[in-house]
Parts: structure tokens; C-alpha cells; sequence
């Protein structure tokens, strides 16, 4: 059955559409990744879905019921992580929960074992009565996760989780996922990190400018991806001149620079790089590193879009 369903869903702001004829579903107990780069639609594409904003057109339903119709029966089916947290520093982490717990209308008798079943889950059970102020940022991420999932929802919405978290915020915040999906949680997590969608998903979709690019499970987007490898090359300095001249190399199917960083796509990587070598060469650039990458879903956006994921 499919625990999300979403049609022709369009969203402007103004004369920007952020939301473009979106369709898509999601199936009861899988982890389906929304991953596009910074102005996607994506959490656009959340608020819609959680009923925060409303659709200009277009449809979501939710456990099969119409969010536009419904939306307090849909909103209890739904658990949010925004990307803010949204937590009050001056209380600690079991009263932050507690206060989440009654407004999404658990009874005192439920409260007290959801409270301590979120604070499990994300791993803070030994921080709970301290102030939120005294927690780390990826701690407080932590606890916005436990406040999206007080009241056990069937659909988890997570929006960018593991934005500027520690490390071990971050690999707590993955094993949270992993765990959730065990328990039969469905779970929607945006993200801009190739390798978390690659790690965590069973089903991605691609998105830029409000669109659909692609949907797919992992081994059948790698599948679109094709033979493509990724050459990423680190230089000193970048002149801008320089592009094109590497795009119209032979074996070269698409470059872009980021900050002194090249990335192309190529069929062949033996055979592209030692032309690339002689064009650094003949330009006089200093290499700082270069790096192969097997086809992913950071080349499969390139082939897509001509752009990379990374800011
Ligand atoms: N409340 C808003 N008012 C005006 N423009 C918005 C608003 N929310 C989002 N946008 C615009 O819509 C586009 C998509 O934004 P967003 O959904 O936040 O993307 P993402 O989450 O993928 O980074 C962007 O161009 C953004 O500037
Ligand atoms: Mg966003």
C-alpha cells in the first residue's frame, strides 16, 4: 500500500514556482530519499505534504487520507523533523518531549513511555534533565528527531537531518533511521549528501527547480547513471577560461568547476584523463588532488542536470 501519494502537486511563491507538477508515491515501510541541491523544492515539497503550506494544485494523501480534506487525521498519521529545531533552551530534553508528547494529544498515561522510548531512540536517555541549552548542536538535532517522533507516527518527514552535525551526532542520526524503518516506520529523508541517500534509501527521488528528474531504487538510478565516471580534480587556482576547453575534450561528457574544483564526467576515465592531464599542463595550472568516482548518484545529477549536488 502506499503511505504517501502525491499528484500534480505545484507550489509558487510569487512568479517562482518551488514546486513544479510534482507526482510521486511512497510505499508503507520504506525509506525513500528526496535528495536535490539547495533550492529544489524539497522542503517546500515537505510543508506540502505535512499540510504546513497549501498546494496551489495538485493532491497529497497520507495513509489514504486527502491532507487538503483532513488534515488533523493526516497530521496524526505524520511526524516532522524540520530543519530548524524547534526546541525550548531553557527546559531539558524529557520536558521538550513531554511538551511535544500533550500537543500531539498523548494522554498522561502514554506520555510517560513515549517520552522515554523517543529519548531511546535517539540515543540522549543520560542528557534528559539537562537543559537543551547545554547540548551540542547535533545533540539538539537529536532531540528535534525524538520530537518528531513522540507520538509514533506511521510516516516520518525528516528535512536535511545531518546539516552541520558532529560526526557522531551523524552517524547517530543514520543508525535513528535505520532503526525506525526496522520498527516499520515509513520515512521521507531529504538530503543534499549523496552518500547517506546511497546508505539509507530504498527508493530516491531526484529533484531540481520543483521537478522530477528521476525516481527510482538505488540500483536502478546507478543503472541511468550508466558506464559514467566522475574525475574529480582539485587545482590551485581555476581560471574560468578553462572549462571550456575540458568540455570539448574527447571523452569528456560534461564539466563543471565549484571553487577550484573540477568535476567531469566522463565513459572512460583512463582515456579522459590523460588529455585533461595535458590541458592542466598547457595552462600552466598547479594539481592539488584528483579522485575517480564510480558512477553515483552525484554523476547520475551531472548527466542529469549538467550540475553537481555540491554547493
Ligand atoms: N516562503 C517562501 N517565500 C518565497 N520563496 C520561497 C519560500 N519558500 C521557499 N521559497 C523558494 O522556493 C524554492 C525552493 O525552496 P526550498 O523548498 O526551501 O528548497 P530546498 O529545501 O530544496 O533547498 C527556492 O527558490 C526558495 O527560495
Ligand atoms: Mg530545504
Amino acid at each position: 500500500m502506499a503511505m504517501l501519494e502525491i499528484n500534480n502537486l505545484d507550489k509558487s511563491f510569487g512568479k517562482r514556482k518551488a514546486v513544479d507538477d510534482l507526482s510521486f508515491s511512497v510505499r508503507e515501510g520504506e525509506v525513500f530519499g528526496l535528495l536535490g541541491p539547495n533550492g529544489a523544492g524539497k522542503s517546500t515539497t515537505l510543508s506540502l505534504i505535512s499540510g504546513l503550506q497549501r498546494p496551489n494544485k495538485g493532491r497529497v494523501t497520507v495513509g489514504g487520507i486527502n491532507v487538503g480534506e483532513d488534515s488533523l487525521r493526516a497530521k496524526a498519521l505524520i511526524g516532522v523533523v524540520p530543519q530548524e529545531p524547534a526546541i525550548y533552551p531553557q527546559l531539558s530534553a524529557r520536558a521538550n518531549l513531554r511538551f511535544w508528547g500533550e500537543l500531539n494529544g498523548l494522554s498522561k498515561k502514554e506520555l510517560a513511555s513515549a517520552v522515554e522510548r523517543a529519548l531511546t531512540i535517539v540515543g540522549l536517555t543520560d542528557r534528559a534533565d539537562e537543559r537543551c541549552s547545554k547540548l551540542s548542536g547535533g545533540m539538539k538535532r537529536r532531540l528535534n528527531i525524538a520530537a518528531g517522533l513522540i507520538h509514533s507516527p506511521k510516516l516520518l518527514i525528516m528535512d536535511e537531518p545531518t546539516v552541520g552535525v558532529d560526526p557522531q551526532s551523524r552517524h547517530h542520526i543514520l543508525e535513528t533511521v535505520k532503526e525506525l524503518k526496522a520498527q516499520g516506520t515509513t520515512i521521507i529523508y531529504t538530503s543534499h549528501y549523496v552518500e547517506e541517500v546511497e546508505q539509507l534509501c530504498d527508493r530516491v527521488a531526484i529533484m531540481d527547480h520543483g521537478k522530477l528528474l528521476s525516481i527510482g531504487t538505488l540500483p536502478e538510478l546507478l543503472g541511468q547513471a550508466g558506464e559514467y565516471q566522475e574525475l574529480i580534480i582539485t587545482l590551485r587556482t581555476t581560471p574560468e577560461s578553462i572549462l571550456p576547453v575540458i568540455q570539448a575534450l574527447p571523452w569528456v561528457q560534461n564539466a563543471v568547476v565549484t571553487n577550484d574544483v573540477l568535476a567531469i564526467l566522463t565513459a572512460n576515465a583512463e582515456l579522459a584523463l590523460p588529455q585533461v592531464f595535458q590541458t592542466i599542463v598547457e595552462n600552466e595550472l598547479e594539481l592539488a588532488e584528483i579522485k575517480i568516482n564510480k558512477p553515483s548518484l552525484e554523476s547520475l545529477f551531472l548527466k542529469l542536470t549538467g550540475r553537481t549536488l555540491r554547493d
